[in-house]
């Protein structure tokens, strides 16, 4: 889910702007069921947005062109091996692509500069391409004044990619299925705390995808979604898992060695998330979170920062 900013609407420079948040996820359970005959994987997911955002500013311009300027915003705290973090700025950048499929879906002809600050990570299986694509339908959705429906923008959001609807639907957690795009928002508890880390190196979802073994089977992931919203964590972390991590540890070392690190501190649960390369621990409370993050630094394994999940 996207939140417009309003502290940084009313900054004067720029008054008629639309300022988006747009939020890392975390998968707390992703299963591949199957292979599909459109190549793409039938999965069952459960996603939850955290407290890291890219920040995205929309302004009108009169020439009728798009203009995208990417920011590196510093990355979250600490730790070692930050990765390389500059995504394209012309036409091949998914915000870009979002940007031209609505005009395209919508015959609008109108122009905008469309500036993004990049704190998430990218490569990493925290979506964060796909939660600026999301923030950019949204966003000149209410710059250009289109009116345009949810369905319309679900729609559009599936074409560009399977996590995108996610961030459309208004929930923080979600079941997703199908390829990702069938959304069932859930209810959790907010402010679930998590330590996140980020190798030096990140991965390619295709590749992953292509390297992974489907299990079928589903239900575990309302199963992890019903321990969490009664509040039992260490029953919802026998729930947690990744079909993807296999195909991880064998195409990347250093999420392996994650796991390991992981493995040696008492988290209550752990997982990768996504297609990596990112790794993340879920915690009783953000002091034992705190605490374990600083473990996890000194041992030099990537770049670590504490989150909790959103209201
Ligand atoms: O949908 P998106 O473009 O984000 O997916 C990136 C790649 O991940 C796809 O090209 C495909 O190889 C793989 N994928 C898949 N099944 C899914 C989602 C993604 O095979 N459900």
């Amino acid at each position: 889910m996207l939140c417009v900013d309003p502290q940084f609407r009313k900054n004067p420079a720029v008054p008629d702007a639309v300022v988006v948040e747009a939020p890392a996820k975390l998968n707390l359970y992703l299963r591949i069921l199957g292979k599909r005959a459109d190549g793409f994987h039938e999965l069952e997911s459960v996603m939850t947005t955290i407290g890291l955002y890219d920040t995205l500013r929309f302004t009108a311009n009169d020439s009728g062109s798009l203009e995208l300027e990417c920011h590196d915003a510093g990355r979250p705290v600490g730790g070692a091996g930050s990765p390389p973090e500059s995504p394209p700025n012309g036409p091949t950048n998914l915000i870009w692509r979002a940007a031209q499929l609505l005009r395209d879906a919508t015959g609008c002809a109108a122009g905008a500069k469309i500036e993004l600050w990049k704190r998430i990570p990218i490569a990493a299986g925290l979506a964060g391409g796909s939660s600026d694509a999301a923030a950019t339908l949204f966003g000149l959705n209410r710059l250009w004044k289109l009116n345009a429906s949810s369905q319309l923008l679900h729609d559009l959001a599936s074409q560009l990619g399977s996590d995108i609807p996610f961030f459309l639907c208004g929930a923080t957690t979600a079941l997703c299925q199908g390829r990702g795009e069938i959304i069932t928002p859930l209810s959790l508890p907010a402010g679930l705390s998590v330590v996140v880390a980020r190798p030096a190196t990140g991965l390619s979802t295709a590749e992953v995808f292509r390297h992974c073994r489907p299990e079928p089977g589903t239900g575990g992931g309302q199963q992890l979604a019903a321990a969490l919203s009664t509040g039992r964590l260490q029953a919802a972390a026998g729930h947690m898992h990744n079909t993807l991590q296999e195909a991880a540890f064998r195409l990347n070392a250093d999420v392996l060695q994650l796991r390991d690190a992981f493995s040696q501190l008492p988290f209550v649960g752990h997982l990768m998330s996504g297609s990596g390369t990112s790794y993340f621990g879920l915690c009783h409370n953000r002091n034992e979170a705190a605490r374990l993050a600083g473990r996890l630094r000194a041992l030099g394994v990537g770049a670590v920062f504490v989150a909790q999940t959103r209201p």
